[in-house]
């Protein structure tokens, strides 16, 4: 049996984990699976009200009692510095010690990506984002604050043993399921200690792996790339920020924020699950997000908790539903959030019954 948390969140974080928990039943319905799901209300709405984002032992409660946390959106425009955001999402990426931020660029039908003659065989690669340091660790501070000689510093960190392991993670990747080349991004030619050490450390694992091939690109370049030749991509690895902004640009290649599926894993541990959006406010409770990106995060979800055959069948049906343009408005449909959740689980029945 596996436990599972969910935390709705902000915005349309609700509406489209609806979707995904909906989905998620679904699936367990058809293949049988045994798994118990726990709503925590952790959110904004909690925080204003009660000045608690993340009750005190939340952490360790979600280590030791659940396999998995699947989270929609934390952001709220009334929570001016989005300290419950930072409390609860990078509360748990850094609390529990999640380093690997695994996110798969995948195009489902070419009409979806912006890129002129780009077809869904090019579109498909993984970016292992690092996620416990980087320029996240809120770390620096100010000098002078609020006159004009002020000084703001914001520390980037880099650890060997921390860039040792997301590296190490994408080539195992890349072993496992078959996957030809990483790439590793940085900006080295400007940041000559912190991404050197990335260079330095990326020759020694890829030496271990001599049947992968290793290249590397600034990021700069990197971002031309992905516009012009995303094909090229098979796995990608980099820093927290770096992997923050390409893999919004990824989504882009995939048809938008509405597509892009997410994991914060510590392999063997309790890992957390969510869409790369956020909670796009202007959009909460109109039934217009598209929850294509959580639901295919609840594939990745399955696939982390062993069950494979449903989170392909999951994605299977999403695919249908897609090119049949069953979907919401930001990728061609004239669906709501419940009903483009809907098409996706009648495919995933229809596909069980045949
Ligand atoms: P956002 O991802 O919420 O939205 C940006 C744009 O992407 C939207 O205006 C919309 O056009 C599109 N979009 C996003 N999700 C969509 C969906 N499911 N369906 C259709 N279109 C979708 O980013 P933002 O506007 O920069 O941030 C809003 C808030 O969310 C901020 O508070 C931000 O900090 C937070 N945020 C949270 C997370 C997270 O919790 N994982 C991630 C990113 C941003
Ligand atoms: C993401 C988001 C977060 C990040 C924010 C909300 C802290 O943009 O998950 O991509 O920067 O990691
Ligand atoms: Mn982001």
């Amino acid at each position: 049996m596996k436990r599972v948390a969910v935390i709705a969140g902000d915005g349309i974080g609700p509406e489209v984990i609806r979707e995904a928990v909906l989905t998620l039943e679904a699936a367990q319905a058809i293949f049988n699976l045994e798994i118990v799901l726990t709503n925590f209300d952790w959110s904004a709405d909690k925080y204003l009200a009660t000045g608690i984002s993340m009750p005190d032992g939340a952490l360790d409660m979600l280590a030791a009692e659940y396999d998995g946390i699947l989270t929609g959106a934390f952001g709220d425009p009334r929570v001016k510095d989005n300290k419950h955001a930072a409390d609860i999402l990078l509360g748990m990426r850094f609390g529990l010690d999640l380093y690997i931020n695994l996110r798969p660029i995948k195009l489902i039908d070419e009409r979806l990506c912006p890129l002129k003659g780009r077809t869904e065989k090019e579109i498909d690669f993984v970016v292992f984002r690092e996620n416990t340091e980087g320029l996240y660790t809120f770390m620096g501070g100010n000098f002078k604050k609020g006159t004009a000689d002020e000084i703001a510093v914001q520390e980037e960190i880099n650890t060997r043993k921390g860039v040792e392991r997301i590296i190490t993670a994408a080539f195992d990747y890349a072993r496992a399921t078959g996957r030809k080349r990483v790439t590793m991004t940085d900006k080295s030619n400007v940041l000559t200690y912190g991404h050197d050490l990335w260079q330095r450390i990326f020759k020694e694992v890829a030496a271990r792996y001599t049947e992968i091939e290793a290249n590397h690109l600034y990021v700069d370049v990197l971002a031309m790339w992905m516009a012009l030749d995303p094909g090229r991509f098979d796995v990608i690895v980099t820093n927290n920020l770096f992997g923050d902004i390409i893999t919004d640009l990824g989504a882009a290649l995939q048809g938008g924020l509405g597509m892009a599926a997410s994991a914060n894993i510590h392999p063997g541990r309790v890992s957390l699950f969510e869409p790369v959006h956020g909670s796009a406010p202007q959009f909460a409770g109109k039934q217009v997000a598209n929850p294509v990106a959580a639901i295919l995060t609840a594939a990745m979800l399955l696939d982390y908790l062993g069950y494979k055959d449903a989170a392909a069948a999951i994605e299977q049906a999403v695919e249908a539903a897609v090119r049949a343009r069953e979907t919401t408005s930001d990728i061609g449909g004239k669906l709501s959030t419940m009903q483009a959740g809907e098409a996706i689980r009648c495919r995933l029945r229809e596909a069980a019954r045949a």
